[in-house]
């Protein structure tokens, strides 16, 4: 049985999936055919995970911006590559055809290059959910700079940590992004940051919002005067730069089980290749179909299902800047309304949260150009998927549960829309070339069905992570070491009887908030630095609408205000630190945390006090202080 480029029936995926993993090199070889390459690679694949050293495409010269838009100018000049929905909706929308998207990054590839960038040279981008940052996201991998998007709602103190470990030179951000009835001021934090980096050479400012900002003689410049200058100059072409597979296309930083958050690195051709494979295959995207992903590009879903995935496909692509909740809770169906979308592709939170407006928003909205929904970000509880499935899709539109990762670049497992079968909170089935398995405690790889484990990953697949950058031993311990060959993802599952995966959840010291990661020890750490606080403990507990909350217990032994006030200025502190989406839900101060006699902290207790099941404590009698526990339960928030 062979299959085609986009499976189309279940046959076809089995015969996809087997091919994938017996013969990989064949497999992604074809599957790699249906791009342009300057020049074809030498070897498919080779790599060990014990380095690791994984490279894709080897030899083979691409640029990812040529396949995005160059290859589609010749059949799709005139079709919308992006819709852009402001966030205030009596603003006028935009369209950008193919040939209006390629121009306008033609020109900004040639700001940057007249502003010193080379390839190479990291770019920050810090800007609001405008077409501007997707065209900045697409210069940057035009002129083969690498880029790192830092998410809106990290704060002055994040972004100068990740520009000090990329060593990246210059920044391109805008004045403010709204955000519902917000007004971000997105240069000012840039400046705050700047404060520590004297390093940064250029920052380039598009206009958005107007709110006055500070421009800094000698290195702040205006987006829109750079443009000007390359309009006097006769608009020269900038032909894409030719990249080799494995260079670095970009970072994206993210929070793991330590302080500090790592860079992860994907590469140009494997990322271009599994993005687009995905893409296709999990959406089963269809020619002229709008495509509405509601995440940030801020995050890896936006990368890869906003950008390259959708344009490097030639598909239309929707880009919201706003909130689903703003001006009203029926937002998202307005829009899907307006332009007759085809794919929704949005995170459990978001569907929980408009659940709780019940089914008014949704009257006189038509949902009926809808034909796949998708969600991403976190396990999709039972009742949200009936409630999507029910008044979102009607009751005719597949689900696809896609479960991956930051690291991962792509979707790893889920089903392929109205092709193999869906399972209501289980993301089902491996994508082709992805092998999942699961291990017990003590690193035993278990082979039967309806059992739970570790979920780790046996083979690459070309989006796989290459390194933290500028610490390649960090990769390698974080996700290649705890089990020897394989790739750990630092999630639980579960498998059934048909080999579906349901996903469990983190089996590490990482929240899943809102869909947006965030370690514990980061958030501890950000707590520890306001004065007066002696130690901090960080949990997550489930939470309604947001997945899991953040729940902190923190011994204080400052004298400044009632506790009430105390618990404000500690918030404070981690929305300076870390920024507004890591405040704690709920503090409580504690005069003490369990601690085993060598001074380790049980979280596994303080996780069942925040959950509130009190009476699951277990056994307390190796903690140094059992009495403790009786304190911090009668104090629970
Ligand atoms: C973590 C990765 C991948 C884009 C968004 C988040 C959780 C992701 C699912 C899903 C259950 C999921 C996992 C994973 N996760 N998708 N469909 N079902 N859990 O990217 O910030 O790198 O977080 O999100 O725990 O490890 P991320």
């Amino acid at each position: 049985m062979s299959y085609p480029y986009q499976i189309k029936s279940l046959e076809e995926y089995k015969a996809a999936w087997k091919k994938s993993v017996e013969e990989p090199e064949h497999f992604w070889a074809d599957i790699a055919s249906n791009f342009h390459w300057y020049k074809k690679w030498d070897k498919v694949v080779d790599w060990n995970f014990t380095e690791p050293s994984i490279k894709w495409f080897e030899g083979g010269k691409v640029n990812i911006t040529y396949n995005c838009l160059d290859r589609h100018l010749v059949d799709k000049a005139d079709q919308p590559a992006i819709i852009w929905e402001p966030n205030d909706p009596n603003d006028h929308h935009r369209i950008l055809t193919y040939a209006q998207l390629h121009e306008k990054v033609v020109q900004f590839s040639n700001v940057l290059k007249n502003n010193g960038v080379k390839k190479g040279d990291r770019v920050c981008i810090y800007m609001g959910m405008i077409p501007e940052l997707a065209i900045a996201v697409l210069a940057c991998a035009r002129v083969g700079a690498i880029h790192s998007v830092i998410f809106g709602g990290f704060s002055a103190q994040s972004i100068s940590d990740r520009l000090q470990d990329a060593q990246a030179v210059f920044i391109i951000t805008c004045d403010g992004a709204f955000r519902g009835a917000k007004d971000i001021p997105l240069k000012s934090v840039i400046d705050d940051a700047l404060v520590n980096c004297a390093f940064v050479k250029r920052v380039i400012v598009y206009t958005h919002t107007r709110t006055a900002v500070s421009m800094i003689k000698g290195r702040d410049v205006w987006w829109e005067d750079e443009v000007r200058k390359v309009e006097t100059a006769g608009n020269p072409d900038f032909p894409a730069e030719v990249m080799d597979a494995e260079d670095p296309l970009f970072i994206l930083y993210t929070s793991g089980s330590t302080g500090k958050p790592k860079g992860v690195v994907h590469a140009c051709a494997g990322y271009m290749v599994y993005t687009n494979y995905t893409f296709v295959n999990v959406f089963q995207y269809q020619p002229k179909e709008i495509h509405f992903c509601t995440a940030d590009i801020g995050w890896i879903t936006g990368h890869s299902y906003i950008v390259y995935g959708p344009l490097s496909a030639g598909a239309t692509t929707l880009m919201f800047e706003g909130i689903p909740t703003y001006p009203d809770a029926g937002r998202f169906w307005d829009i899907v309304d307006k332009y007759k979308v085809n794919i929704l592709y949005t995170a459990p939170t978001a569907i929980r949260s408009l659940m709780a407006f019940g089914l008014d928003p949704l009257k006189n909205k038509d949902l009926s150009s809808l034909r796949v929904l998708g969600t991403v970000g976190e396990p999709i509880n039972e009742e949200a998927w009936h409630w999507y499935d029910e008044h979102i899709g009607k009751k005719k539109c597949p689900i696809v549960d896609t479960w991956w990762q930051t690291e991962t670049g792509g979707v790893l497992i889920s089903n392929l829309a109205g092709i193999t079968p869906a399972k209501p909170s289980f993301a089902t089935l491996p994508m082709p070339g992805v092998e999942p398995i699961l291990l017990d405690e003590k690193g035993n790889e278990i082979t039967e069905n309806n059992v739970t484990g570790n979920l780790c990953i046996k083979s690459p697949w070309p989006s796989t992570i290459r390194t933290t950058y500028g610490d390649h031993e960090r990769c390698r311990t974080n996700y290649f070491a705890t089990y020897e060959n394989l790739y750990f993802t630092g999630d639980g599952a579960y498998r059934d009887e048909n080999g579906f995966y349901r996903i469990t959840g983190r089996v590490d010291d990482v929240l899943n908030v809102s869909g947006h990661r965030i370690g514990t020890a980061e958030v501890e750490n950000a707590i520890n630095m306001h004065a007066g606080v002696v130690e901090s403990a960080v949990v997550g507990y489930p939470h309604d609408v947001k997945g899991q909350g953040i729940y902190a217990f923190v011994i204080y032994s400052g004298t400044h205000g009632t506790p009430e006030m105390v618990k404000k200025d500690i918030t404070a502190t981690v929305s300076r630190i870390i920024g507004p989406i890591a405040k704690p839900d709920k503090i409580q101060l504690v005069s003490g945390l369990p601690k085993t006699r060598s001074g380790k902290i049980m979280r596994r207790i303080l996780r069942k006090i925040a959950e509130g099941e009190l009476d699951k404590i277990g056994d307390t009698t190796t903690l140094l202080d059992p009495a403790i526990v009786e304190e911090i339960k009668k104090g629970k928030v």
